[in-house]
């Protein structure tokens, strides 16, 4: 099946509704992140040199249906502005009589932006009506937001069946980068797993282990497995519900004939903010007293030697605290590792990818994806609503 794309759509002085995920941190009213902003250029410029009257929409964190003035576009509005060295027709309305009024009057090659799309609660239900009139703003829709693409939502999915529709540049660079994920051929292929919760990524870890050689675990996610097999994790952050789920996955790994690498040692602490008392112990040296904050760097040392020989690297999750100076190696390491590695490197979403950027390795790695849980959804092997609809076959 084939994703319809920019090349199959008739754009030239059209109006198109361009959904993006634009949901990026903002800091005292200022964009702190712009990296999902960024990862539309390429969507716009080819919709602007085709001279396409680009009308933007996208959600900003969960209003739940009412207007929220800190969740207004206006701050994307200005550092898109920036970025393309273009003013942006930025609205505070989304289907209203100013937002047909702005796609009416845009000339070609000229961009505006619509008003959050949760303050709207049809957006979310994905009601018929709210997309008919997001529909009636323009001519066709292209979808560049691969973020929210696990959401079946008006503007990701109900707009889609009612006009023209192809993914953009960003959604279908996504799915090339995580499809061959999918349907790796490539060995050995390592997965890399961190972040809090084993919860999170049991569908991962099923899924991808049917291909995986090597899987390496990191984050408050190790100490659930560290304490499944007997480990004294102390304070640490673990999931006691998950401890038969986590033998389960660890017997499953073992049962096809995966190498799982734990950490052997970790940078302790008695609780966060003890900064001054932290120390690199052997995991059997944790102790009751202290908590694990980030992987040592033995076991950096030991990640980043299975990393060097990848043909496959997908990494999701960071090891430790990574926002706090004392237990951010880990994850540096690990990422360092990753951007050397000569194979085809993945970094999926969230805080992993916001870490690659912060070190400066973005472009070291083959693919830094912009979504979060639609990236994980991906993995998991499930059939994203925001991308079925942009297959061939359902024209
Ligand atoms: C994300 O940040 O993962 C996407 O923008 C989706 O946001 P949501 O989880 O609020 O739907």
């Amino acid at each position: 099946m084939r994703l319809r794309t920019l090349r199959d759509l008739a754009v030239e002085g059209r109006r198109v509704l361009t959904r993006v995920d634009y949901n990026v941190p903002l800091q005292d009213g200022r964009v702190d992140d712009d990296t999902r902003i960024r990862a539309t250029l390429p969507t716009l410029a080819a919709l602007r040199e085709r001279g396409a009257r680009v009308i933007l929409c996208s959600h900003l964190g969960r209003p739940k249906g009412h207007v929220r003035e800190d969740l207004r576009l206006a701050p994307i509005a200005e550092r898109l502005g920036e970025l393309l060295g273009v003013g942006v027709h930025y609205v505070r309305d989304i289907t209203g009589a100013e937002a047909r009024a702005m796609a009416a009057q845009l000339g070609p090659g000229e961009v505006g932006l619509l008003e959050n799309l949760r303050f709207d609660p049809r957006e979310e239900q994905n009601d018929p009506e709210f997309a008919r009139e997001l529909a009636s703003l323009a001519e066709c829709y292209v979808n560049d937001a691969f973020g929210a693409a696990h959401r079946a939502h008006a503007s990701t999915v109900g707009v889609a069946a009612l006009l023209p529709s192809a993914a953009g540049l960003l959604m279908e660079r996504e799915i090339r980068a995580l499809t061959r994920v999918l349907d790796a051929d490539d060995h050995p292929f390592v997965l890399i797993l961190g972040g809090a919760k084993i919860s999170d990524k049991i569908g991962v870890i099923e899924n991808l282990s049917q291909r995986a050689d090597a899987l390496l675990f990191g984050g408050g996610m190790a100490n659930t497995f560290l304490k499944a097999l007997g480990h004294e994790v102390g304070r640490s952050l673990a999931e006691d519900d998950r401890l038969d789920e986590a033998r389960r996955l660890l017997s499953l790994a073992e049962q096809r004939g995966i190498d799982v690498v734990l950490p052997s040692d970790a940078v302790v602490a008695p609780e966060l903010s003890a900064v001054e008392r932290a120390r690199t112990v052997p995991i059997g040296e944790v102790g009751p007293e202290n908590a694990i904050f980030d992987i040592g760097p033995e076991t950096v040392a030991r990640f980043s030697k299975v990393i060097s020989g990848a043909a496959l690297v997908v990494w999701n999750g960071p090891m430790g605290v990574f926002e706090v100076p004392a237990f951010r190696e880990g994850t540096r390491g690990v990422a360092q590792a990753v951007a050397a590695c000569p194979g085809f490197t993945v970094v999926g979403g969230g805080d992993s990818a916001a870490a690659i950027e912060e070190l400066g390795l973005a472009d070291q790695i083959d693919h830094v994806s912009t979504g979060g849980g639609a990236t994980l959804e991906f993995l998991e092997g499930k059939e994203l609503p925001g991308v079925r609809l942009l297959m061939e076959e359902n024209r």
